[in-house]
């Protein structure tokens, strides 16, 4: 028996990093996932490692009408969707006078516009199959969380594109919690400060991911790491799983009066990392 059994959850981004162990987390304690990540070979490979039932759609949520697919395919493997978790994302830094449109715009199209559509792609599995247990007199709570970032709550030198994108989802949380309140859908959003996955590990030429054909340079300087640990009061950076701890107690029936929150997932880290 887990808290999650007959549960189906969708988590983007999720062949590797934090999105993965938060997958990992909602499938052992009983959750159907959909997998999904641009890295489509590696979402395969992680749905197939991961211990419980799963599904995958691999491709860029931010490309035409992924986001629709992607809810489909939800509904295709599970026939229903109770959870979402819009984690997806990655980051192109670089100081304001010498960013780019495209720089600026890539990070508010995947922190921001992505979680927006499959959000609404998911409005008539989730407002209306509500509005139907309210029928019935039933109340089912249904959970989605966006992902954030102490960027996006404080600023960060070097990151005006992903702040933005991370700050405008704390407002998109913020109001569907106001509109689908009444549809038992708890809507949150964690903000991590400093975990441990390539986001965060040292620049090196070989942490790149490729976005639209082009290589994108991950990660922060070898410096800021160890000052960012020194500004962390459990004194260490987290691990995708303790990470994956936040969004799962969002998505847990131990959150259904937890509404329309930010979840500070930081080690006690109260300020952004420079
Ligand atoms: N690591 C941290 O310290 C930290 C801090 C604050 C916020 N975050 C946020 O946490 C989330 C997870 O990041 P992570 O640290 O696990 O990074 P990660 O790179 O390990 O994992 C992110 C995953 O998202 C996928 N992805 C990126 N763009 C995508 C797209 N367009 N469509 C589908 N998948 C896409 C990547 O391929 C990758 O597998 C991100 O939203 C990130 O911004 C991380």
């Amino acid at each position: 028996m887990g808290v999650l059994d007959s549960k189906s959850a969708i988590v983007t981004g999720s062949a590797r990093g934090i999105g993965r162990a938060t997958a990992e987390l909602l499938a052992a304690h009983g959750a159907q996932v959909l997998i999904n990540d641009l890295d489509a070979d590696l979402a395969q490979q992680t749905a197939s490692e991961i211990d419980g039932e799963t599904a995958v759609f691999g491709g860029d949520l931010t490309k035409g009408d992924a986001p629709d697919k992607l809810v489909q395919s939800a509904i295709d493997a599970f026939g229903k969707i109770d959870i979402i978790v819009n984690n997806a994302g990655y980051t192109r830094d670089n100081v304001i006078h010498k960013m780019s449109d495209d720089e600026f715009q890539a990070m508010l199209d995947i922190h921001l516009v992505v979680p927006f559509r499959v959000i609404r792609a998911a409005a008539p599995y989730m407002r209306d199959t509500a509005k139907k247990e309210r029928e019935e007199g039933q109340e089912v709570f249904r959970k989605i969380v966006n992902v954030s970032s102490t960027s996006g709550m404080f600023g960060n030198a070097g990151q005006a594109n992903y702040a933005a994108g991370k700050s405008g989802v704390v407002g998109l949380t913020k109001t569907l919690a106001k509109e689908w309140g009444q549809f038992k859908v708890n809507v949150n959003a964690v903000a991590y400060g400093f975990i441990e996955t390539r986001l965060t590990a040292a620049k090196a030429d070989d942490n790149v991911m490729e976005v639209d054909g082009e290589q994108v340079q991950l990660g922060i300087p070898e410096q800021m790491r160890g000052v960012a640990s020194m500004l962390i009061p459990l004194g260490r950076p987290g691990t995708a799983e303790e990470a994956a701890g936040g969004v799962f107690l969002l998505c847990s029936p131990w959150s259904n009066y937890i509404h329309g929150q930010v979840l500070m997932v930081t080690g006690g880290m109260f300020g952004g990392m420079s």
